[in-house]
């Protein structure tokens, strides 16, 4: 039986909040993003991070057993065949952090051959408690690992996590999913370097990262035959007219996911398919013709150099590369250096 606490750590604003990418947000902030993305007269948008309400978060772990999404499976199947050679490569660790954990699934893989009579302390980060107490439960027969989760942001958490190391041993931080690649270009470097900050030389990254593949696999990942991923773009507006009293017809938007080269990453976009004027809330009313677009996500795919050279910008140097043989997938095993 492993060693488990109950007690969430938890650093906790009150008022309505709401998982993005690991940040928090209130209701007044979703309403100003929602209306500054609005009401642009270009292009329209709105941030993905608004995707993942309770229903939003279900429906993407639907998306993620589709066919076409070929994303999970080779993250799973990489940490699955790689897992063991962790340990000796990285030396003694002493804590697991995981920034965005869900489940324990991903870290089911990893956890078994780092753990030791010494112990090991595994520090979910997540803001949901959800999926906090849900990743205790599935890690709780590990032998010899304490499981400290922490409901915060992935920056507070981390630095919360780093805390509790024990002196000489080092830390591995797993970022996994490919989320990196919903961050635009400025944000994901601003963040490795984020996470550089509060790590020590020595320490670990194990980092996920979707690669540039033939256009139609890419596309089809974001344009399912079933129709998942058109629902869990078109849920962004039932969100808005759940939470701030917008009146969007649903019928009235269709999804469409495309891909642009040279910025190599995957849009996806809500198409007006009528002119029509949307109110949101009580004070703001948007006109929108037929064909245009919100703009609601990027998801960046990346070559294994760019991975490296991100890294090294960010203060680590990229120790092994892994690479899914079904799905073109990278896990990065980074090392932070220097100060
Ligand atoms: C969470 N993230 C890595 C997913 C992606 O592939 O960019 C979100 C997603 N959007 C549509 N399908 C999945």
């Amino acid at each position: 039986m492993g060693w488990v606490t109950s007690k969430l750590l938890v650093s906790r604003a009150c008022c309505v909040e709401n998982q993005v990418n690991g940040h928090r947000f209130s209701i007044e902030e979703f309403a100003r993003d929602v209306r500054a993305g609005l009401a642009k007269t270009g292009q329209k948008e709105l941030y993905s991070k608004y995707f993942y309400d309770d229903l939003g978060t279900a429906l993407f772990e639907a998306i993620t057993l589709l066919p076409e999404y070929g994303l999970t499976r080779a993250d799973l199947r990489l940490l699955r065949a790689h897992a063991g050679r962790l340990s000796p490569e990285s030396g003694r660790i002493s804590i697991v952090a995981e920034l965005g954990s869900g489940s324990g699934e991903k870290a089911r893989c990893i956890l078994p051959y780092l753990t030791g009579p010494d112990g090991l302390i595994y520090c979910p980060i997540d803001i949901s408690p959800a999926a906090l107490t849900r990743c205790e439960r599935d890690v709780s027969d590990i032998p010899h690992l304490r499981v400290m989760p922490f409901e915060n942001s992935y920056v507070e958490g981390l630095a919360a996590a780093a805390r509790l190391r024990k002196p000489g041993s080092s830390m591995l931080v797993l970022f996994l999913g490919s989320s990196l690649g919903n961050f635009e270009p400025d944000a994901a470097a601003k963040f490795l370097r984020e996470i550089r900050g509060m790590v020590m030389p020595a320490d670990w990254v194990l980092l996920s990262t979707d690669l540039v593949k033939p256009v139609d696999r890419m596309l089809a990942a974001y344009q399912d035959e079933l129709g998942l991923t058109a629902v869990f773009n078109l849920n962004l507006l039932a969100r808005i007219n759940r939470e701030l009293g917008a009146n969007f017809n649903l019928n009235h938007f269709e999804h469409e996911a495309r891909y642009c080269d040279s910025e190599q990453r995957i849009e996806m976009h809500l198409r007006a398919t009528v002119d029509q004027t949307v109110s949101i809330g009580q004070d703001l009313t948007v006109q929108l013709n037929a064909g245009e677009t919100i703009w609601t996500e990027s998801s960046y795919k990346f070559h294994p150099q760019q991975v490296a050279a991100l890294a090294g910008k960010a203060g680590f140097v990229c120790e092994a590369q892994w690479i899914d043989a079904e799905w073109p997938f990278a896990q990065s095993l980074l090392r932070a250096v220097g100060n």
